[in-house]
């Protein structure tokens, strides 16, 4: 039975001392960071995700503004939107939730974000930073899954490490941040003909795919680390539910972690810690 790597209780901890850090700003630096979150439209998931992070930025003592807008919302209005935070010095991040609406080009919008307030590490500058291994803004989920790794001292050199899901918000850039611990990595996607047995291969097991229960307990192989990336609902329950089968796969890894109250708050987290490194860059 593998042990629950608990995001939630790393979050709190981290949390907690990111707001003592930032109880010093105001006397240092005048002010405390400020980050602006865009939402557009009114996706259920996306919603969730938002008041999520407004409630964590309450916490850490950071400054939010969520501007929320309807899904008629034009590309040029959010462009323009974007351009007038970009030269705002009071904003310190700017985060626009994805998915946007179809009739809005999401690769043009995040080239917009001055590099220097996005907190994601979505803007092609950071991501070309991050394949040349040169300092960079992580991406807050990859960031989130090496820091729980780190935190219960899993060896990553010379591991296999099995990525599944090619995204650029998290199967890309894990992979990266894996290989950059020395893992040798396998990226694993919708048209890999033998999933399962590239899948019993990994010492570390990164599932990121999207699709409720897909891996399952006989896809572990005994004594595995599973990081179960995926917030879905659970089509009979209703419930939230990872990527991976929780219950077949905590029986053969040594680590596992939960869904919800795993990656996701580390995610969170990750980006509390990207807007202070962007108010500070400033200071
Ligand atoms: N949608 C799902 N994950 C993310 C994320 O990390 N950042 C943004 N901006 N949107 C998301």
């Amino acid at each position: 039975m593998g042990e629950i790597i608990s995001g939630r209780t790393l979050a709190a901890s981290l949390k907690q001392k990111m707001a003592e850090e930032v109880a010093t700003f105001e006397s240092k630096y005048g002010r405390v960071p400020q980050l602006t979150v865009i939402l557009v439209g009114e996706d259920p998931g996306s919603v969730s995700y938002v008041t999520g992070k407004a409630k964590s930025c309450a916490e850490v003592g950071i400054n939010n503004s969520t501007v929320r807008l309807s899904d008629k919302t034009t590309e040029e209005e959010l462009l323009t939107l974007i351009a007038q935070l970009n030269t705002d010095d009071a904003v310190d991040g700017i985060l626009v939730q994805l998915p946007l609406p179809k009739h809005i080009d999401s690769d043009k919008v995040i080239a917009a974000i001055n590099q220097e307030k996005d907190v994601d590490g979505f803007h092609p500058l950071n991501v070309a930073a991050l394949w040349q291994k040169q300092p960079c803004t992580l991406p807050c989920t990859p960031k989130g899954i090496i820091k729980m790794l780190k935190s219960k001292n899993i060896a990553m050199a010379g591991k296999t490490a099995v990525v599944i899901g090619r995204s650029n918000i998290v199967g890309l850039p894990v992979s990266k941040l894996l290989l950059d611990e020395n893992a040798t990595v396998t990226i694993c996607h919708s048209r890999t003909p033998n999933l399962k047995e590239v899948c019993l291969k990994a010492d570390i097991l990164v599932v990121a795919i999207g699709r409720p229960k897909m891996v399952t307990g006989d896809m572990v192989k005994e004594g595995a680390v599973v990081i179960d990336v995926g917030v879905n609902r659970n089509p009979e329950t209703g419930k939230l539910c990872g990527d991976c089968d929780f219950d077949s796969c905590v029986e053969k890894a040594l680590f596992i972690t939960p869904v919800p109250g795993g990656v996701g708050p580390m995610t969170i987290c990750c980006l509390m810690e990207n807007t202070i490194e962007c108010f500070l860059k400033k200071h």
